[in-house]
């Protein structure tokens, strides 16, 4: 089970259990055909001003985020990585300030090791109960879906855990955290766990626009072993696919704490572990259609990784972890 690394540009908020985001809400006339699907963050963007359901209200700063892992730790039950490709993590609703809250709903609790194990991360918030159930993956299958969940698989990989209680992790944390992903959106025919499906399509919707290993290899920018890089090329070279600066994530020895940086006052980290794309999107998020947003929009940082020339490193994946 990964977390966040890098929790600098965001801080947790106190306590969100409910049932639904909004509650009192009716199930009623959310088809969004109807609605101006207004841009999440603008004043427009109001729970009192437009449906929830066919904007997003709640958590208006949307972050589709990848991991470049070396390995899953899963290797010889056949899960592995996706050669030439980041993967993904997740698909998650800041509040347009850069807050965020998590585990919004617990009657959709479907994450077996919750992190953290209450809503707040502190001991006064509400217990998040391990999910024992049949794992999230299985959801899929009624809805004629395996053609996504082999995706999923491929695309959507876990470290030392089974993808299937990753991709409830996410779900549980951050997609009930959504207001268009609430169930009165879904209307009197709602089919359990619609939802659900509908959460991993459009987190994989937004992932296929998102080819980081490809904007960093047309920028020279290729994973190596011997090879060393600097952040501001990172930065260069995936702020011009993406039209945003993202955030980039480095994981490993702070720069100063290795041979080449001793000495130096620089202590970003030095392996390059993630990137996390921000957008403001124009109604649900499920029609993807975002704006690029920069990293650094709530004035937050844009990296937590070594600033000096060819301080990182953006390392191969070990042998047999990748096909
Ligand atoms: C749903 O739409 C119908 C037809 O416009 C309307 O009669 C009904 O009052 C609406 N229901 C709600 C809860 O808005
Ligand atoms: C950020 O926005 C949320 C939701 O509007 C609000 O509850 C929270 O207090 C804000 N946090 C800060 C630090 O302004
Ligand atoms: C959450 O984890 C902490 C640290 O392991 C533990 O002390 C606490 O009892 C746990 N809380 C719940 C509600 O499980
Ligand atoms: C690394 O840099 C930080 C911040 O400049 C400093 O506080 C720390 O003592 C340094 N560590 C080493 C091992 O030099
Ligand atoms: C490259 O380095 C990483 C990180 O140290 C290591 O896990 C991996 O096995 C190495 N890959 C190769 C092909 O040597």
């Amino acid at each position: 089970m990964r977390v966040a690394t890098a929790l600098t540009v965001s801080q947790v908020l106190l306590g969100v259990s409910q049932a639904s985001l909004y509650p009192g809400q009716s199930n009623l006339n959310h088809t969004c055909q109807l609605q101006t699907p207004f841009l999440s963050c603008s004043t427009q963007a109001h729970p009192d001003l437009t449906d929830s359901c066919c904007t997003e209200t709640y958590g208006g700063l949307v972050m589709s985020t990848q991991f470049w892992d070396t390995y899953t730790g899963l290797e010889s039950e056949g899960q592995v990585l996706p050669k030439d490709a980041w993967t993904l993590h997740g698909l998650w609703p800041d509040f347009c300030n850069g807050s965020f809250t998590q585990y919004c709903d617990l009657s959709r609790q479907y994450d077996p090791t919750p992190s953290p194990n209450t809503t707040t991360g502190k001991p006064d918030g509400e217990p998040v109960k391990p999910y024992d159930g049949p794992g999230i993956g299985t959801f899929l299958a009624p809805f004629g879906k395996l053609d996504l969940l082999a995706y999923m698989n491929k695309f959507w990989v876990s470290q030392g855990s089974p993808n299937s209680d990753f991709w409830g992790h996410e779900f549980s944390k951050h997609a009930t955290c959504f207001s268009t992903f609430d169930l009165p959106c879904y209307g009197p025919a709602y089919k359990e766990h619609e939802e659900v499906v509908d959460f991993f399509s459009t987190a994989v919707s937004y992932y296929q626009n998102l080819p980081t290993w490809g904007w960093l290899s047309a920028a020279d920018i290729r994973p190596s072993n011997t090879t060393s890089y600097s952040l501001s090329d990172l930065q260069a070279a995936l702020t011009k696919g993406f039209g945003a600066t993202p955030y980039i994530s480095c994981s490993g020895p702070k720069y100063n704490a290795t041979e080449a940086g001793k000495g130096t006052s620089d202590n970003g980290a030095t392996v390059v572990s993630e990137v996390w794309y921000y957008y403001h999107v124009y109604g649900r998020v499920q029609r993807n259609q975002g704006i690029p947003v920069d990293a650094s929009s709530n004035g937050g940082s844009v990296s937590n990784c070594a600033k000096v020339k060819g301080a990182l490193k953006y390392p191969l994946r070990s042998v047999g972890s990748e096909v």
